[in-house]
């Protein structure tokens, strides 16, 4: 097995997609993830301090697989590569492809069509985040793709909530899903961080 796809599988089913409001907000979530054993999750670089956020993460959960989404080009692929145990990106570049590659990085690109499916699987890829999965096609959509690519892994993320997330696992083609749900707003935090733990508890054991 490659190493994004040992990812996805400890992942499942559910990776988190953290974007954080604060340190603060970052850091209750990890200890919150560490309290629940959540094996695997994607820091995003949608805000200025998310470097620092990806880091508190590795310090307060050593022992799951953190990584960094949402990189987009190659200053932040070499960041990534040093600093984080994975990579996941919205679309497909063979110039990102290759230098994770060249820096032995496990990497899992976005992809939407079937084009750009073609496009990866020329880097050798076979594992990829289906984004964004709902908004273009969903279920649907991922079924349709895996008949002309059948030997290829989806981690669908975009879209996806508590209703339907079963739903694209029981395809044979998704290892897990990615969804920022499970992913407790300060708010939500403040308000029922035992819940939250509760569920957490209860998705990672089953
Ligand atoms: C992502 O970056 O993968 C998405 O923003 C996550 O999508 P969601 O917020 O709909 O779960």
């Amino acid at each position: 097995m490659n190493d994004a796809l040992r990812i996805l599988h400890r992942a499942a089913p559910v990776m988190p997609v953290a974007h954080f409001q604060n340190l603060d907000h970052a850091q209750a979530c990890a200890e919150l993830f560490a309290e629940a054993k959540v094996p695997t999750v994607e820091v995003t670089l949608r805000h200025p301090q998310a470097w620092q956020m990806v880091k508190i993460f590795k310090d307060i959960m050593p022992f799951a697989k953190i990584g960094v989404g949402t990189v987009v080009n190659r200053r932040q692929m070499l960041r990534a590569a040093d600093e984080a145990d994975f990579v996941i990106s919205p679309g497909f570049s063979a110039e990102l492809s290759i230098l994770a590659r060249k820096t032995l990085t496990p990497y899992i690109p976005g992809i939407a069509t079937a084009s750009e499916l073609m496009a990866a699987m020329n880097e050798e890829h076979r594992v990829f985040k289906c984004f964004p999965a709902a908004a273009i096609g969903g279920v649907a959509l991922i079924k349709a793709l895996s008949a002309p690519f059948p030997d290829v892994t989806f981690c669908p993320t975009g879209g996806i909530s508590p209703s339907n997330y079963q739903e694209y696992l029981a395809l044979e083609s998704v290892a897990c899903v990615g969804g920022s749900w499970i992913v407790p707003s300060e708010d939500a935090l403040n308000k029922d961080l035992a819940g939250f733990l509760a569920m957490l508890k209860d998705l990672y054991a089953s």
